[in-house]
Parts: structure tokens; C-alpha cells; sequence
């Protein structure tokens, strides 16, 4: 099969190139065994995952299992230079394949160790190896890379994210689709892999990534090199490498999950409350969620304005201010919803903002303070001419992703959902979905299929009236 597939692949490029048929007419699927064989099954992957409402992003025709990302920055002129080399599969046979990349400058590309040709337009790298891979065939693409990183600018919603230099380093969120302003990637969340990093920096200097370290940071010549390990499947916007000046508390939770905090020196006070909160909140969360996914846990706070914190898998960042109690809650409770569980489509992103912001309730009731139910009220009594109400959760918007209904309607409709299948039901559901799904990915139709069967109820009116319908349900 595999050298039959090669030969008329070649034979179709002699063909091609000899003129004698047309090279753009694409062979007949259908062909009939009298038919002569097809000229070639070899096609392009597309340029987008699928995702209709993100055309371009992600890529078609293989599925990523692993990123080894080796990166060498310099603070003070803003340069990176980087390998990554890319483990993935091909889900069909593939005469080119697309990676995410923006900015840059690439220098080299080989696919199984042999250069390829490529080409790049906007944030489309097209790769074309030298020989066609084969339908479930394992790859290996390497990238060589360099240049000072741009961080996408969104001055609508989304602030600043990607690859954000700092003057002491940089500050890496990128959700998103923003991961493709630093590496080379599939960026969407419905490929996720594991990854390694190995980031080295002038000493002094401290790079943080996901996961835990391997070994002890090694220094030479001015030089310190950072290798960090993510060892559970991971979207690619939670990936990070921030660097800076930072101090570092590492120790376990008190239940016992490893943990590292991390704060710029400006945040100096905030480094123990960091470290306390966070592991407090991500054992609370282990008996109500289930067991955590993952071997770590922490937070980091930069010096960036961000006006946002993102839930990086294992290390929350937060972007230039203390965290409080309430977003500590909401971007660990994240490692269970966003991180573990991971979206199929940006649509649904209320599965990640609904939950999250439905621990904050759920933190304020257990710490005593307001009650979900008096939260869910006091949400409730919103006029109904607020514009949450015109904005159905269920059907996240591409422009304006991270709406409020997104975060608050989100939580409602879990505590509307509570109420009508009980207490008991409702934590047994959302252990069941942990469980179920951990390092996967999910859909909205799939956690009302399982909140169906764990109630018995109908469920679908509670849903539609809190997720699809644009005006304030009863
Ligand atoms: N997921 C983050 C949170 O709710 C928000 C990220 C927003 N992204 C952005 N580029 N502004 O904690
Ligand atoms: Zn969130």
C-alpha cells in the first residue's frame, strides 16, 4: 500500500510535469475498479481545524501529540530564537500540511529529518515535505525560527495577548488563538498534546512554563537554561513561557499536590497569600470537581497590565495585579474546566466561563460569604433590557468571545440546573464530567446528554430558555 501510494504519487508528479494531464483536475474518490487508479490521494491539509467561526485556525489533516519547544530569549533586545519540533500523526495522506505561526522569520523546516519546502502567508506556515506522509503515519516537523515576537493587539476586546516582552522578560497568555506569536503550532484547543519546553535566558533571569521542572536550571556562560515538562495533554493557548525577575515559593498544597508561586518583585506581599490561596482553593476544589488533573499547581503574577488573568494549565498568570480569593477560585477551578476538559469549538466557550465563574459562587458560599443562591438572585434581577439577556451563552460570539453573559449567564444556567436536579445530582454531575472527559475534549451537547441521564429530567427547556434564547429566561 505504502510504496503503491509513493509510486503513483511520483508518477502523478511526472505527469504533471511532463503535461500530459491536467495537475489541478483532483482524482475521482469513486473511481470504478475499472477505472485506472486514481493519479494520487495525496492532498493539502486544510488551513483551519473546522472551527467555523475561526476559519484559519488550527489546521486540518493531522493531530499533534507532542511539542519539544526549545527557546532562547534576550530580555534586552527582544530577540528569540527557537526549535520546536512537533510530534503528530497524519489523519490523512498528506501532500502539505499547515502550521499556525505569525511574525518572525523562519530559516529552516524538515519533516522525519529531511528538509521541506515552505511558504508562509499571514499566520499560515505551509509546510511541504519531500516525501508524502501516509494516512496514520507518525511525523516529526522541525522549525527553526527567529525574531522579536508581536503580541496581537485587540483593541476591541481582547487587550493585549500572545507573546507580550516586559522589560525583564516577557508574558506569555494567549488565549485565544494567540500561541501562534511564538511557536509554530496546531492553535486550537481541539488538538492538545503534551509538550516540553527548554528556555534559556541570561542569568538572572527566571523562565516559568507548564508543568514541573526536569532537573535543575543549568547555567554557562551567562546563561541559564529552564527545562519544564508538561506531562498531560494540553491546549495550545494555555501553553507559557514567562520570564522576568521573579520570587519563587515552591513546596505542596496541603493535601499534598506540588506547587509553585511566582511573583514579580512589585508584588513582593503578595507571593505567600498567593501560595496559600491557591493551594487551598486547588485542594477544594479536588473534593468538589474530583481529583485534580494534573502533577502541579500555582499561579504566577507579572508585572503587565493585562486587565486579565488566564487559567495556563498548572500556572495561573495574572497579569499586573494581586489576585483576590474570587479569581484565584476562578482560574483554578479552570484546571478542571478549559484545562482538562477542553473545547471542540470557541461556540461553547461557556463550558470553560460558566463553570469558572460558577466556582467563584460556589467559593464565596463555602468561605460563608453570599450563597450561590443569593449571587444567582442578585444576577437574576438584572433589568431586562441588560444586554446580558440579548446575548445567549450557549453561542459564544467570534468577536466578542469573553461577553459577560459568556462568564455570568454561563453560572447561571448551572445554578439554574442545580436547582432543578438537586444538590446531590448536581456535584455527582459535575464529578461524573470530570471524570469522563479529563484531558479531552467536550461539547455542549454532551453535558446536557449527561445531565439528562444522571436527573432522569428533560433537561432541554432549562437549556435552551439559559443558553439559546435571546431574552432573560423566567
Ligand atoms: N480565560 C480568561 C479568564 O476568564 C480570560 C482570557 C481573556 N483573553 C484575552 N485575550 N483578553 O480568566
Ligand atoms: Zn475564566
Amino acid at each position: 500500500m505504502r510504496s503503491y501510494k509513493r509510486w503513483v504519487a511520483l508518477m502523478a508528479a511526472l505527469v504533471s510535469v511532463l503535461g500530459c494531464a491536467p495537475a489541478d483536475k483532483p482524482p475521482l474518490a469513486d473511481h470504478r475498479l475499472d477505472d485506472p487508479p486514481p493519479l494520487t490521494e495525496y492532498r493539502p491539509g486544510a488551513a483551519g481545524i473546522g472551527d467555523p467561526d475561526f476559519p484559519t485556525d488550527g489546521n486540518g489533516g493531522y493531530d499533534v501529540s507532542h511539542y519539544d519547544l526549545d527557546i532562547d530569549y534576550v530580555p534586552v533586545t527582544k530577540q528569540l530564537h527557537g526549535v520546536a519540533t512537533i510530534k503528530a500523526a497524519a489523519t490523512q495522506d498528506l501532500s502539505s500540511f499547515n502550521l499556525d505561526f505569525s511574525g518572525m522569520t523562519v530559516s529552516k523546516v524538515t519533516v522525519n529529518n529531511a528538509t521541506a519546502t515552505f511558504r508562509r502567508q499571514g499566520s499560515e506556515l505551509t509546510v511541504t515535505p519531500s516525501e508524502p506522509i501516509d494516512v496514520k503515519s507518525r511525523f516529526t516537523v522541525k522549525v527553526t525560527y527567529a525574531g522579536q515576537p508581536q503580541p496581537i493587539r485587540d483593541s476591541a476586546n481582547l487587550g493585549t495577548f500572545g507573546f507580550v516582552a516586559t522589560p525583564d522578560g516577557a508574558f506569555v497568555a494567549s488565549e485565544p488563538d494567540g500561541s501562534k506569536t511564538w511557536f509554530p503550532n496546531n492553535d486550537h484547543p481541539a488538538d492538545k498534546a503534551t509538550y516540553d519546553f527548554t528556555i534559556t535566558v541570561p542569568a538572572g533571569v527566571t523562565a516559568l512554563a507548564n508543568g514541573e521542572l526536569v532537573g535543575r536550571p543549568t547555567t554557562a556562560q551567562g546563561k541559564t537554561t529552564f527545562r519544564w515538562r508538561e506531562r498531560q495533554p494540553m491546549a495550545s493557548y494555555l501553553a507559557t513561557a514567562t520570564m522576568g525577575m521573579f520570587d519563587l515559593r515552591e513546596g505542596r498544597t496541603p493535601a499534598g499536590i506540588t506547587e509553585i508561586a511566582a511573583v514579580d518583585p512589585k508584588f513582593k506581599k503578595s507571593l505567600n497569600t498567593l501560595f496559600k490561596l491557591s493551594g487551598e482553593i486547588t485542594d477544594y476544589w479536588s473534593t468538589v470537581f474530583g481529583p485534580y488533573p494534573f502533577s502541579s499547581t500555582g499561579g504566577i503574577v507579572d508585572d503587565f497590565a493585562a486587565g486579565y488573568a488566564l487559567e495556563n494549565q498548572t500556572k495561573p498568570l495574572y497579569g499586573g495585579f494581586e489576585p483576590d480569593p474570587s479569581i484565584i477560585a476562578h482560574e483554578l477551578a479552570h484546571q478542571w474546566f478549559g484545562d482538562s476538559l477542553s473545547i471542540k469549538r470557541w461556540s461553547e466557550l461557556w463550558l470553560n466561563e460558566g463553570f469558572a465563574t460558577y466556582a467563584e459562587w460556589l467559593w464565596s458560599e463555602h468561605k460563608g460569604g453570599k450563597t450561590a443562591e443569593a449571587i444567582f438572585n442578585q444576577e437574576h434581577a438584572r433589568p431586562a433590557s441588560d444586554p446580558i439577556w440579548a446575548y445567549p451563552p450557549g453561542r459564544a460570539r467570534p468577536e466578542d468571545l469573553f461577553n459577560a453573559s459568556v462568564y455570568a449567564r454561563g453560572a447561571m444556567t448551572l445554578h439554574a440546573l442545580r436547582k432543578a436536579i438537586g444538590d446531590a445530582t448536581f456535584f455527582k454531575l459535575l464529578k461524573t464530567w470530570t471524570a469522563d472527559h479529563r484531558n479531552g475534549n467536550v461539547t455542549t451537547e454532551e453535558f446536557i446528554r449527561l445531565a439528562e441521564q444522571l436527573s432522569g429530567k428533560n433537561l432541554r427547556p432549562l437549556f435552551d430558555a439559559w443558553l439559546f434564547q435571546p431574552q432573560r429566561p423566567a
